[in-house]
């Protein structure tokens, strides 16, 4: 059996009785099955307290500076020592609302792996980039700052149409660029965009896809296990 990821990503969803409801009902994932929630930074220790025996905890964001005069930042090494493992690095989100461009994603996920987390630096295009027919080019535009990056790091491919709309890249949309973003680096590749329990088997079933990352559907635990259910 092939392992699989199964990334949560909370975004600012969640209060701190609900994130301990989340970690009461959150099945034990089988052996093959990496298991991990990106929370929102005030709900680290919560989460780090609560959490079920094999569920991972990672950041949504990290400041790419070290400890210092940076209000309102979250520090990568604070993270680690709360429990912490693994970082989401440029997110559409980020990159849309707060203008993270590719530089400032290399570098916090330069940043993630020297206070020792796994930065997952999300990538993908527009729906209009996707009609041009430059999927691929924006992809390979996104890698390129990354190429300096040494140590262990994964991709998340996640389409921006998706993301939150209900709207899935098909299987055969998903393994094409996941098997492109390996050619060109070789590190663990997720899918992300409107993942679900009823799409999560095709897709994990593509050869070059490792697994997912999900918003919406990892806000419940148990429609969030059930998403590997047939993996
Ligand atoms: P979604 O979000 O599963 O709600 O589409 C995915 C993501 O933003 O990582």
């Amino acid at each position: 059996m092939k392992k699989l990821y199964l990334f949560g990503n909370w975004k600012m969803n969640m209060t701190e009785e609900s994130a301990k409801e989340w970690c009461r009902t959150f099945p034990q994932a089988e052996s093959h099955i990496e298991a991990a929630v990106f929370v929102p930074a005030l709900l680290l220790s919560t989460v780090a307290m609560h959490r079920p025996q094999g569920l991972a905890l990672g950041m949504q964001d990290i400041s790419s500076y070290p400890a210092g005069a940076h209000t309102g930042e979250n520090d990568g090494v604070l993270a680690r020592t709360m429990g912490a493992s693994y970082c989401l690095c440029g997110h559409s989100e980020r990159r849309a609302a707060q203008k993270e461009d590719d530089l400032i994603v290399a570098q916090k996920a330069m940043r993630a792996l020297e206070v020792g987390l796994t930065p997952v630096i999300c990538v993908g295009e527009s729906l209009q980039e996707r009609e041009k027919g430059l999927t691929l080019k924006v992809i390979d535009r996104q890698l390129e700052r990354l190429k300096d990056l040494r140590g262990d790091y994964m991709i998340a491919y996640e389409p921006l149409w998706a993301i939150g709309t209900g709207l899935t890249a098909t299987a055969e949309q998903a393994e094409q660029v996941c098997s492109h973003i390996k050619t060109l680096q070789e590190v663990p590749c997720l899918y992300g965009g409107s993942v679900n329990e009823h799409n999560g088997a095709e897709l994990f079933a593509c050869e070059h896809i490792d697994g997912g990352l999900v918003g919406g559907a990892s806000l419940n635990a148990q429609s969030f296990a059930a998403i590997v259910k047939h993996s």
